[in-house]
């Protein structure tokens, strides 16, 4: 029987760290990027589908937004809807930007790698936003967990999903793919409500077994956004 080995150097091109940034407490110390056209465009079209959530659910008062970054999607929400109570949670530099220019809400400052602390939260958010979050996290279970504590069957979690196509760093790689998302949402009591595409496109690679729910038209949009209900159990 023979002992298969990887050479060392096949390891740190296949699993390259440097821009796996969890733990990075300098996280937006540098904010370029957001004066980019293609980030600009992508805030406003998320916007737009966030706006549909809401807009489909007029009951919608109060919102949480896990790992927003500065806040930028939330201020294009907020002049849309100026009266929605929102609530932000990210780490220091992004509170900094947040604070410096002026932005409407509430941001908290929170580590939520490994777990989810509730202190300072409502009780119950009617729509909570994930965006490009989940997947930079050690332990997805506590924040779905918390997600679910923090959500009633009226409200809705918006959740993207990036795909794997675009050679985004995760945790978890295999995880984040179409179906054994969706499975991880259900095995934590959320049922897919429907799902937006996205205006970005990745490179074309063929579809992969555990992308089975996933329509055709759909395999090279940038992001899956979905939209999920709480399942009572
Ligand atoms: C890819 S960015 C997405 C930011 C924003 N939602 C957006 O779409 O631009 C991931 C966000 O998760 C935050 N994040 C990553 N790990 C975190 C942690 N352990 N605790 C709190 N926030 C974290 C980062 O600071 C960053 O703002």
């Amino acid at each position: 029987m023979g002992l298969f080995r990887i050479k060392h150097n096949e390891f740190e091109q296949a699993f390259s760290m440097e821009r796996f940034d969890t733990e990075h407490v300098n996280e937006w110390i540098s904010v370029d990027r957001l004066q980019e056209q293609a980030w600009i465009d992508r805030y406003e079209y998320e916007s737009y589908l966030v706006n549909h959530v809401i807009s489909n659910n007029p009951n919608t008062k109060n919102i949480l937004e896990i790992g927003s970054g500065p806040g930028i999607l939330s201020q294009k929400i907020l002049a849309h809807y100026p009266d929605l109570n929102y609530h932000l949670i990210d780490k220091p530099f992004a509170k900094k930007y947040f604070e410096e220019h002026q932005y409407k809400g509430t941001f908290f400052v929170k580590d939520l790698s490994n777990s989810f602390d509730k202190e300072g939260l409502l009780p119950k958010y009617d729509l909570v936003i994930m965006n490009d979050f989940l997947e930079h996290v050690y332990n997805p279970h506590a924040i779905l967990k918390a997600v679910y504590e923090l959500t009633d069957s009226n409200s809705n979690f918006f959740i993207s999903n990036p795909n794997w196509r675009m050679a985004h760093q995760y945790v978890y790689r295999g995880l984040f793919d179409f179906d054994n998302f969706i499975y991880l949402l259900y095995t934590h009591h959320f049922q897919l409500d429907g799902f937006y595409g996205s205006q970005l496109k990745t490179p074309h690679y063929p579809k992969i077994s555990s992308e089975s729910l996933l329509p055709d038209e759909n395999l090279t949009d940038w992001n899956h956004y979905m939209v999920f209900k709480h399942r009572e159990v």
